[in-house]
C-alpha cells in the first residue's frame, strides 16, 4: 500500500512507466482494434484523414524521385499499405509484435521490424522518414535527441523527415490538474479481469503534460503507465532541431499540409536534408 500511495503524487518530470504499455500482451489487441477502427482518432487517426494525408506525401515526395520510406512507429502498417499501394517501398519499424504481426500478414510487399526505434541503425538509405501522430514529444529530451540522429543519419542527401508535435494551443483550454477514478468490472482496456484506475493529469510548466493511469487489480498488484508530452511553438522547437544540420525546414499544421497558423493545435515539419 506504502508503494502505492507513493505513486499516487506528482512525479518527477518523465519518470518513467512502471510497465510497457504499447506491447503489454492484453494492451495491445485493444491498440490494434483502436488503430483499425477508420472512424476514430485513437491509436492512428480517423482512415480518412490518413488517405488525405497520404495523399499530400505523395504530391510533395513523389515515389518516382523519394521511392524508400521509412515508417517510424508504422504500427499494423496504414500508412505502409496505403504508401506502398502509390509505389513506394516502405520499411515499417514498431515496437508493438502484434501491430508488427498484423502489417506483415497485411502486405509481404514492405519490411517490417519489430523494434524500438531509438535502438535502430540505418545507413544513408531512405529518401522520406515519417512519425506520424505525436510520436516525437512523447520522449526525453536526449530520447528526441537521439531519434534526430538517427533519423538524420538514415537519411539520404537531399531526403525529407516528416514528423508532428502538438503546440502548447492543444493545451489551451484543458482544465488544470486533474484526478479521477473509475471501476472497470470485466476485462477492459487496461486488463483483462476487473480493475480500478486512478487516473492523473499533470502540467509541468512550461510545455510539459502528463497523463498518468495507475490500474489497480483485485489482489492489489498495480502498474502505472505515464504518458508524457511535450507541446511546441515554432521556436521552442527550432531550437530543439539546432543540434541537426538540416537545410530547409518548413512548418505546417498538419500531414495533411494544411497551412499553419497561430491557432493550429498540432504542427507538422518537414526538414530536408
Ligand atoms: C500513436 S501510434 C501512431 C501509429 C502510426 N504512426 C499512425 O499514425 O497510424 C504510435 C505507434 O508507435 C509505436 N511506438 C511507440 N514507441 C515506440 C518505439 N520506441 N519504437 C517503436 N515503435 C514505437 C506504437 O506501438 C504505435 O504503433
Amino acid at each position: 500500500m506504502d508503494r502505492l500511495f507513493a505513486y499516487l503524487s506528482k512525479p518527477k518530470p518523465y519518470e518513467p512507466s512502471t510497465h510497457p504499455f504499447w506491447d503489454d500482451e492484453h494492451i495491445s489487441k485493444g491498440m490494434l482494434e483502436a488503430h483499425l477502427n477508420p472512424d476514430r482518432d485513437a491509436a492512428t487517426r480517423k482512415h480518412s484523414f490518413v488517405k488525405q494525408s497520404v495523399e499530400w506525401l505523395c504530391k510533395m515526395f513523389p515515389s518516382q524521385k523519394y521511392p524508400k520510406v521509412l515508417d517510424l512507429g508504422c504500427g499494423p502498417g496504414i500508412y505502409a499499405d496505403l504508401l506502398n499501394q502509390k509505389g513506394y517501398s516502405v520499411t515499417g519499424i514498431d515496437i508493438s509484435e502484434r501491430s508488427i504481426a498484423y502489417a506483415k500478414a497485411q502486405n509481404p510487399n514492405n519490411i517490417y521490424f519489430c523494434m524500438n526505434y531509438l535502438n535502430c541503425d540505418f545507413p544513408a538509405e531512405f529518401d522520406l522518414i515519417l512519425l506520424i501522430y505525436c510520436d516525437f514529444s512523447v520522449l526525453r529530451e536526449d530520447e528526441r535527441q537521439k531519434l534526430l540522429r538517427i533519423v538524420f543519419k538514415a537519411l539520404k542527401k537531399g531526403g525529407y523527415f516528416v514528423f508532428d508535435v502538438n503546440t502548447l494551443k492543444f493545451y489551451q483550454n484543458r482544465p488544470e490538474e486533474q484526478k479521477n477514478w473509475y471501476l472497470n468490472e470485466g476485462s477492459g482496456f487496461w486488463r483483462d479481469k476487473t480493475y480500478l484506475v486512478l487516473e492523473s493529469f499533470y502540467i509541468y510548466e512550461p510545455d510539459v503534460f502528463l497523463k498518468q493511469y495507475v490500474v489497480l487489480e483485485e489482489d492489489l498488484s498495480f502498474r502505472v503507465y505515464r504518458i508524457w508530452d511535450k507541446a511546441y511553438t515554432e521556436k521552442s522547437l527550432m531550437e530543439e532541431l539546432k543540434t541537426v544540420s538540416y537545410s530547409e525546414c518548413r512548418i505546417f499544421e498538419d500531414v495533411c499540409g494544411k497551412k499553419f497558423n497561430e491557432d493550429s493545435r498540432t504542427m507538422c515539419v518537414v526538414l530536408n536534408k
